[in-house]
């Protein structure tokens, strides 16, 4: 229970009941810059209005390289940076929507160059930097990406493959080791103009896409508009409850939707100070980037928030971690565990859990600042959202009862795409309802508690794996016959990526011989998304068809009864 009156600042959502009553999308339209006939460009949003305006000289980024350096921005150097990259777009012939992506460490180039690409009408895409010339080609390959900014140490990865990216005409190379061929973001940066006219975009035309893992296929393109930035401004505002002198802390990536809409997009649209930090995760660093920077509002994941639990509750001791007002996290379950060893340890400012998804753009449920936390419930939908809990019929079901979660469709930051496959787009919307693919039930108070997944998408460390990609990977390696991937839980990461192998004849198991195939399939995807186990198999479940049964690896990984086994091969 929080007791309002402690409440260190008032939450600028007040009264709940009430609001969802009353309110209209047409009230958050309000609350964002507009361009004559209707037109909205979200990077005029995030940055231009800003430095236009008196919050000019105000930090926006104190980006921190992960060893305490720390680069402080302003509106207005952003917005010179931004339209500087913008220019360079233009120079180099790009067209509106063109696909700009972005294969860069956490650093003022990518912050300034992502939200420049969006302000030149283009539909910019960052990429996590962790990825291995698999993942790197699938995304550009089926993008068609026409841009590629990146540095002189990740490049290596993109020229494993860039033979056959036919569409990528440009790279821009932050850092020295540039080939003649590439073209030089220092020198291009420096000789454009630091004016420029942000472009008027249709509210529907697209801002920004992310890849992301489904149960079956290679990773879908998941394409936002620019009227997005009308959710992401009021959810940052209402949820992560942001005030004018906060200095605000989001932990993930731009290579993930959390680090793009709440590292980026909401935040600085609500004109707030914001830290990136760089390098990798480590539990002395993080407080101390707490410390040093005075955070007030932090947002992060479940698997950080259980490794810091799990380095004790001494670490935080050491450090003057005062400045907390409120925390969030999103990505996977948060044990109630959590939330309450955070009360204990940050002096009574708990985690609010947050649940959203890339495909809709921004938190659509969530525990708020002004209400009681229930803990291990992703808490209420936001003003504005329709959610239920609903049978594969599309029956509402009642209070109490599992089903899938869904949400009606309409809200404004709801994907708008799935790059070149309108199929997959339309299997999400069956019913008059948007099936997220989590199942969950709601409480007599109506707090949403979730309950899994409803497909084989893994969630590992709060990543999003695709299974099928990790099996393509695995039967790669001349040792893998077959493969089947699950998710196993796991008390640090919520699961770790299993997999169940069949050996090709000739080949015999051994320690060597798994670490070979897991460094074979980190170095082709990413770091996040190898098997941390191997099981050797004779032979896998499958179905009459072929098609390798996950259901069944993982009900006898977890003691399962085995369920329906008519439509089995054998
Ligand atoms: O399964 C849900 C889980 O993460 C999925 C969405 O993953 P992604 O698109 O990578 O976006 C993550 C960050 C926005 C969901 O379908 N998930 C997200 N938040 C929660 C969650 N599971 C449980 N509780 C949450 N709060």
């Amino acid at each position: 229970m929080k007791d309002p009156a402690k409440l260190r600042l008032k939450p600028n959502l007040q009264g709940y009941a009430e609001l969802r009553k009353k309110f209209k999308w047409s009230d958050a339209e309000k609350m964002v810059d507009w361009f004559p006939g209707g037109k909205i460009n979200a990077g005029y949003n995030v940055i231009d209005r800003h430095a236009k305006g008196p919050r000019r000289n105000k930090i926006a980024l104190i980006y921190d390289d992960g060893e305490g350096n720390a680069t402080k921005l302003t509106f207005q150097q952003l917005f010179e940076m931004s339209n500087k990259f913008a220019n360079v777009l233009k120079k180099l012939g790009v067209k509106r929507q063109d696909r700009v992506f972005f294969f860069l460490q956490r650093s003022p180039e990518l912050y300034s160059g992502f939200v420049g690409a969006i302000k030149y009408g283009a539909i910019a895409s960052p990429m996590f930097p962790a990825f291995g010339p698999d993942a790197i080609k699938d995304r550009l390959l089926d993008s068609g990406a026409v841009v590629l900014v990146t540095d002189s140490v990740l490049k290596k990865r993109v020229y494993e493959v860039k033979d056959q990216l036919p569409e990528l005409k440009h790279m821009i190379i932050v850092g020295q080791d540039v080939a003649p061929n590439e073209v030089s973001w220092e020198k291009e940066m420096a000789s454009a103009s630091a004016m420029f006219e942000t472009v008027p975009m249709d509210p529907e035309e697209f801002m920004y896409m992310l890849y992301t893992s489904g149960t079956t296929g290679k990773p879908k393109g998941v394409v936002h508009a620019h009227k997005d930035i009308v959710e992401c401004h009021l959810s940052t505002y209402w949820v992560l409850d942001v005030h004018e002198d906060d200095v605000y802390w989001c932990t993930a990536d731009l290579g993930w939707v959390t680090g793009v809409v709440y590292g980026v997009l909401g935040p600085w649209s609500n004109g707030t100070t914001q830290v990136g930090l760089g390098g990798r995760f480590e539990p002395e660093r993080w407080y101390k980037t707490i410390q040093a920077y005075k955070v007030t509002v932090w947002y992060t994941a479940p698997t950080a928030v259980r490794m810091l639990m799990a380095k004790g509750d001494d670490l935080p001791k050491k450090f003057e971690l005062s400045s907390l007002r409120a925390n969030y996290s999103v990505g996977e379950p948060l044990n109630p565990e959590g939330v309450k060893w955070a009360m204990d340890v940050f002096d009574n400012k708990p985690f609010h859990d947050t649940w959203w998804q890339t495909e809709t753009g921004s938190i659509l449920i969530t525990n708020f600042p002004e209400m009681p936390i229930k803990p291990g419930s992703m808490g209420k939908p936001l003003p504005g959202i329709e959610a239920a809990i609903i049978d594969e019929a599309g029956k509402v079901l009642e209070q109490g009862e599992e089903g899938n979660l869904a949400i009606k469709p309409g809200w404004p930051s709801m994907m708008r795409q799935i790059w070149k496959n309108p199929a997959k787009y339309n299997e999400y919307f069956r019913n008059g309802w948007y099936y997220t693919g989590d199942t969950a039930q709601i409480d007599k108070d109506g707090y949403f508690w979730y309950v899994g997944r409803a497909d084989d998408v893994i969630k590992t460390a709060g990543e999003r794996v695709g299974p099928f990609e990790v099996e393509s990977a695995l039967i790669e390696h001349p040792a893998v016959a077959e493969a089947g991937v699950i998710g196993k839980p796991d008390q640090l990461r919520g699961n770790i990526i299993k997999a169940f192998i069949v050996l090709t004849p000739g080949y015999t198991d051994s320690p060597q011989l798994r670490e070979d195939i897991q460094k074979f399939v980190k170095n082709k995807l990413a770091g996040h998304a190898y098997p941390r186990e191997i099981e050797i198999m004779q032979k896998l479940p499958k179905t009459r068809s072929g098609k390798i049964v996950r259901r069944l690896l993982r009900a006898k990984e977890l003691g399962l009864p085995l369920g329906d086994t008519s439509t089995l091969e054998d």
